[in-house]
């Protein structure tokens, strides 16, 4: 399973765990995979405890950070950084606020109090994305740095190849893979559209040897509908150094995911997903519920171009914790197509073993099979 990231990285195995959990990237790397923080919905500040923790918590392991500067966002380049948050709240129509309120009240959602309302503006801008970085690079065990929805800018790339570090980013086309490969990114995290989060339409048994041969011979990560040891066979195997996996950790036993989230998350099916764009404003796989339904009819708003959508989800996104028996219908559960296999909760550590242990024996039993057929 050694891949020449591995060496790079200096890891294991090349299974590497995206997740917003420190407890999970911890007993990933720990195990001998490569775990990624994603750093969207932490402050610099915030970002700067975990990042501690998780040097901490990783003697000997190294580990990676995820920070999303999209390609394109509304207002790109043109607002104030200063002023961003207020310039970007007063873009978002009243008639879209108005149409999110509804629903939430249809589901028994009151609304939030003015002194704990969030604008929702996340970091997914230049500007909020910028700070989150720099907080990683002061984190020697950070390894890696991946980026989400676009090439990141060129100052970026040179400011982490500079310091030693590898970075990549995802990519769902092949013309965005070539993009990335003109900017001399060192990696590409190659997903196909079953895949959890922003995700493209193109599958993945479709969409990885595709890119994987525009690139070459760039390391090409599969991502998008990973979870078992054959699946990781079959990437390998179509020359991919490594699979970048999701969705198999929001129900491990180290992932901070809320009671009521986690019962739906074990009990969805493969096909109980949609990729939709009522809360980011770009396509993204989630769970299928009332809220995703409500924007995607035509009689309704369409969903704002990123990050105005976000501002008007908020509620609907925060109410999963506020509201744990109320929420199922609205809350934001964002998952790829192989949800369907999560139905027990297991130890992130014990996932990766599984992993490989399915690995060498499907490699196994191809190697017996390729002997009694020559
Ligand atoms: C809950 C969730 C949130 C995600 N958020 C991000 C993100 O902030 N940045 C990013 O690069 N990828 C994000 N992704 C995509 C993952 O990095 C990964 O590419 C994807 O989950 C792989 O497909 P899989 O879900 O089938 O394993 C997210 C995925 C999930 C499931």
């Amino acid at each position: 399973m050694r891949t020449d990231i591995c060496d790079r990285l200096g890891i294991e195995f090349p299974i590497f765990a995206f997740t917003h959990c420190r407890d999970v990237v911890a007993a990933v790397s720990n195990a001998g995979g490569f775990g990624v923080l994603g750093a969207i919905g932490f402050s610099p500040e915030e970002l700067e405890i975990e990042l501690n923790w998780l040097d901490e918590h990783c003697p000997d392991a190294p580990y990676g950070v995820d920070i999303v500067i999209p390609g394109k966002y509304e207002g790109m380049g043109e607002l104030d950084p200063v002023k961003l948050e207020a310039q970007l709240t007063s873009m978002v129509p009243d008639d879209h606020r108005r149409f999110a309120r509804r629903i939430l009240e249809e589901h028994g959602i009151p609304e939030t109090p003015k002194d704990q309302q969030r604008s929702g503006m996340m970091g997914w801008t230049e500007a909020t994305g910028k700070p989150l970085l720099a907080a990683a690079l002061r984190h020697d065990k950070v390894r890696l740095i991946a980026n989400a929805l676009g090439t990141p800018p060129s100052d970026v790339i040179a400011e982490v190849q500079a310091s030693g570090r590898l970075i990549g980013a995802l990519a769902g086309s092949v013309k965005h893979a070539l993009h990335h490969k003109e900017a001399g990114l060192d990696f590409i995290v190659c997903q196909g559209t079953e895949g959890g989060g922003h995700t493209g339409e193109i599958g993945s048994l479709v969409l990885w040897p595709e890119v994987i041969d525009a690139v070459h011979p760039l390391p090409v990560l599969a991502a998008g509908g990973v979870g078992t040891g054959r699946q990781i066979v079959a990437a390998l195997a179509m020359g991919a150094q490594g699979v970048w996996t999701g969705t198999l950790w929001l129900t491990v036993e180290e992932a901070e995911t809320a009671p009521g989230q986690l019962k739906s998350l074990l009990e969805a099916k493969s096909s109980d997903t949609i990729r939709s764009k009522s809360y980011t404003g770009k396509p993204c796989r989630m769970l299928k519920n009332d809220w995703t339904e409500a924007w995607g009819r035509d009689d309704t708003p369409d969903p704002l171009p990123m990050p105005l959508q976000m501002m008007v989800a908020i509620d609907a996104v925060g109410s999963g914790h506020r509201y744990p028996a109320q929420s199922k219908d609205v809350a934001f559960n964002p998952c790829g197509q192989i949800i369907g296999r999560a139905t027990r909760v297991r130890k992130a550590r014990d996932v990766i073993y599984e992993l490989v242990e399915e690995y060498v024996e499907v490699v196994d039993r191809l190697a017996e099979s390729a002997k009694v057929t020559t």
